[in-house]
């Protein structure tokens, strides 16, 4: 199977968990894709959920698959949020963010009652860090002081980019990716990062999924 073939078979279990009447919050990226377009086929078959979408992207993507969306102000608490992650490693402990929604996608699931991530094989690593940088959003008021004082506590930062420029979040905010050779104690950097002056959220999730489900060539496998 190929990795989009993958994808799909991770978000189509993980919709199997979604229940008439849910509030559901909507994680963003190309594992969430597939889960959209299966409950967008769901939801035209009758099933009667709401989502709260964490990205611009996602909203766009629900909308036109007709499911029914609202938001936190409406809803502040969910029954189960579906999202991806970029690295899994053997605590259920996450990193997330390289599509750019870490802010809104970490409230959704401090709203949620529940987290299922969704994700193929090469997704889980023994420590976090190990293949992805660490997504950092930062206001841009003095976002370089914010970049040397990450700069003291990783090997590389980087900002991120589109097309030559600088990428903006869904917040209006830049992302500075930080590159580790291994993040240690992964529950202390989370909110020493968020200390840190500018900076608004960090990629690093942890204790906050109730399972993974990881697409393998051997089939599905559930981290919990
Ligand atoms: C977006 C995210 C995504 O869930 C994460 O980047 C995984 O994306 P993909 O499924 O495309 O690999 O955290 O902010």
């Amino acid at each position: 199977m190929d990795l989009e073939a993958l994808k799909r078979l991770a978000a189509e279990k993980a919709v199997e968990a979604v229940e008439p009447g849910m509030v559901l919050g909507l994680g963003t990226g190309s594992t969430v894709y597939y889960a959209l377009l299966k409950l967008g086929q769901n939801v035209r078959s009758g099933l009667d959920i709401i989502g709260i979408p964490t990205s611009i992207q996602t909203a766009d993507i629900a909308q036109r698959e007709g499911i029914k969306l609202s938001d936190l102000a409406t809803y502040p608490e969910l029954d189960l949020t579906i999202d991806g992650a970029d690295e899994i490693d053997p605590d259920l402990n996450l990193i997330k963010g390289l599509g750019g929604a870490l802010v809104r996608e970490k409230i959704t699931v401090e709203a949620s009652n529940r987290l299922i991530i969704i994700a193929d094989q090469t997704k889980v690593v023994p420590h976090l860090g190990s293949k992805s940088p660490l997504p950092v959003e930062v206001v841009q008021f003095g976002w370089e002081v914010t970049r040397n004082r990450l700069g003291q506590r990783c090997s590389r930062v980087v900002q991120r980019q589109n097309r030559e420029v600088a990428y903006i979040t869904d917040n209006g905010n830049y992302i500075l990716d930080c590159y580790f050779e291994r993040i240690d104690n992964p529950a202390q950097a989370e909110v020493e990062i968020n200390n840190l002056p500018g900076v608004v959220e960090n990629g690093l999730f942890i204790n906050r999924a109730e399972q993974a489900i990881i697409a393998t060539q051997n089939g599905i496998h559930i981290q919990c």
